[in-house]
């Protein structure tokens, strides 16, 4: 079981996404237990003011720092593992997401409009950013973070090995993958996959990795980012 809470302005944002498919169901059976904490309703004024003008000046809106501060120690504990959602962070990964789903109890802190008071960051053991690209505010990417580790939750998959061959874990794009009709409009399944033997099987996918790794991802044909289990499976490229 893992605890995440999302520090937001904007929870429907992260709880809608994450009511559907396979890590719905792992909120319903248990395995994930998603909370909201709304720095809007740690706000005193009448106005239940979040956001202010830049020191300084410039473009957009700030969220100050006293409401998530507040939203953040209301729902932090001892053992807990803060991530501040931001471009400029740390670039999310596989090996992250799999770092990640050790933990019993992640807070996600979602900044919005231009960002939040810089003098909140220490309050977060991490800095993440799901790609180098402007979101307009770390919500949709709490959505791909808490997705990715959800589904590395044991438990979550039915079967294990789902998240062991998968794309990224040994440092290859995955296989493709086919399903019946066996002639789909002319284009025939690679016979290798219709052939039932298994090492045959294994050699195709484990060629095609390869060859579709260096032609569309050459930057991860050099180093595997997540290390294998011991157990030794075969290495393709290293
Ligand atoms: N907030 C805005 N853009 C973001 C990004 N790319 N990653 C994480 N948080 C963000």
């Amino acid at each position: 079981m893992m605890r995440v809470d999302a520090v937001t302005l904007f929870p429907a944002m992260i709880d809608s996404p994450l009511s559907e498919s396979i890590v719905g169901r792992a909120r319903a059976e248990g395995f994930l237990e998603l909370e909201f904490s709304n720095p809007r309703d740690f706000t005193e004024d009448r106005h239940r003011t979040v956001d202010d003008k830049p020191y300084g000046g410039g473009t957009g809106m700030v969220m100050m720092a006293e409401p998530v501060y507040r939203a953040v120690k209301k729902v932090r504990k001892k053992g807990s593992f803060v991530i501040l959602l931001t471009p400029k962070g740390k670039r999310f990964d596989q090996s992250v997401a799999l770092e990640l789903s050790k933990k019993k109890h992640l807070v996600f802190i979602c900044g919005h409009y231009e960002g939040i008071d810089e003098r909140v960051t220490p309050l977060a053991n991490m800095e993440l950013s799901i790609g180098d690209y402007v979101l307009t505010g770390g919500e949709p990417a709490a959505v791909v973070v808490i997705d990715a580790v959800t589904r590395l939750i044991p438990g979550v998959l039915k079967k294990s090995d789902a998240t062991v061959n998968e794309t990224f874990t040994g440092g290859l794009l995955e296989a493709p993958h086919y399903t019946r009709p066996g002639v789909w409009r002319g284009k025939k399944v690679p016979d290798a996959l219709l052939s039932g033997n298994h090492k045959l099987i294994a050699e195709w996918r484990s060629a095609q990795a390869a060859e579709l790794t260096v032609k569309t991802r050459p930057d991860l044909s050099a180093e595997p980012k997540v290390k294998k289990p011991a157990s030794g499976r075969k290495k393709i490229l290293s």
